[in-house]
């Protein structure tokens, strides 16, 4: 058995760039993320079995952007499964009813969709008040029952946030010691994640832990405290076989590396 999953994230999708303060810039300047991703899609060589989505679909886009980047994303995958994490820039609220069919869970999305003889389980890493992540305890009693309740059967993982210290300079989510001992107990093959926009391709807990590029924009710190950013494209194209295992092809567009400003955040 095998499956292939074509791992994109950080779209950060925005309707009206004008009302997002510093980022106005980078968000009006950047190549849509749809056009990159249209784009892209063409070249693809077959179509993906599963579309992982780790997060940030918006830039704290309402309802209406939902349902339209919904709309773009159902045109481009047509019956593709589409799996979503939330993440930091995300409404909650608006994802899970445009995307998910749930009702807003408040203490954090947990939830499992199986494909084949895989089990895709996603897990929040988003908090209010942090937007660097924080995988609260309630998030990880779900998540316990999550893995357990699949009794030994392979699982991939996703979320919005590294897990990793050293990976980036920004700081891991909070609370991932408390998740690597859990995970420890299961049967999962592989993690995947957004937030740092900068491919990374590491073990978390000894398991293949895959950070996606992201499809809008990325930053890089300058010495004087400013961050610039520039355009930005990638994605990962993901292969499960229960013979061989996983494996994680990235996939960039350097067409997309305009500088688009420079900022300096409080
Ligand atoms: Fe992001």
């Amino acid at each position: 058995m095998s499956l292939s999953i074509l791992h994109i994230s950080d779209l950060h999708y925005v309707s009206d760039p004008t009302r997002c303060g510093a980022f106005e810039r980078v968000l009006r300047e950047m190549t849509p993320p749809l056009e990159k991703l249209n784009a892209a899609c063409e070249k693809l060589p077959k179509r993906p079995d599963f579309v992982a989505i780790s997060g940030d679909l918006t830039h704290g886009g309402g309802q209406e952007e939902y349902l339209t980047l919904r709309n773009a994303l159902r045109r481009l995958f047509k019956d593709v499964p589409l799996f979503i994490t939330p993440g930091n820039h995300d409404d909650p609220k608006s994802l899970s009813e445009t995307f998910l069919g749930k009702p807003y869970d408040a203490d954090g999305c947990v939830y499992t969709v199986q494909e084949k003889d895989i089990a895709f389980v996603s897990f929040d890493s988003s908090a209010p008040g942090e937007p660097d992540g924080l995988i609260r305890d309630k998030v990880l009693e779900k998540l316990d029952r999550e893995l357990s309740a699949l009794d030994g059967a392979t699982a991939i993982l996703m979320t919005h946030h590294h897990l990793i210290e050293d990976q980036f300079d920004l700081p891991a989510a909070k609370n991932a010691g408390r998740l690597a001992n859990l995970l420890k107990r299961y049967n999962v093959a592989a993690i995947l994640n957004g937030h740092t926009h900068h491919f990374f391709n590491s073990f978390f807990a000894g398991i293949p832990c895959l950070t996606a590029d992201s499809v809008s924009f990325r930053g890089e710190n300058l010495p004087d405290g400013r961050v610039e950013f520039y355009d930005h494209f990638g994605m990962n194209w993901c292969e499960w076989d229960c013979e061989i295992g996983f494996s994680c092809r990235r996939i960039t567009d350097n067409r997309y590396s305009k500088k688009l400003d420079s900022v300096i955040f409080p």
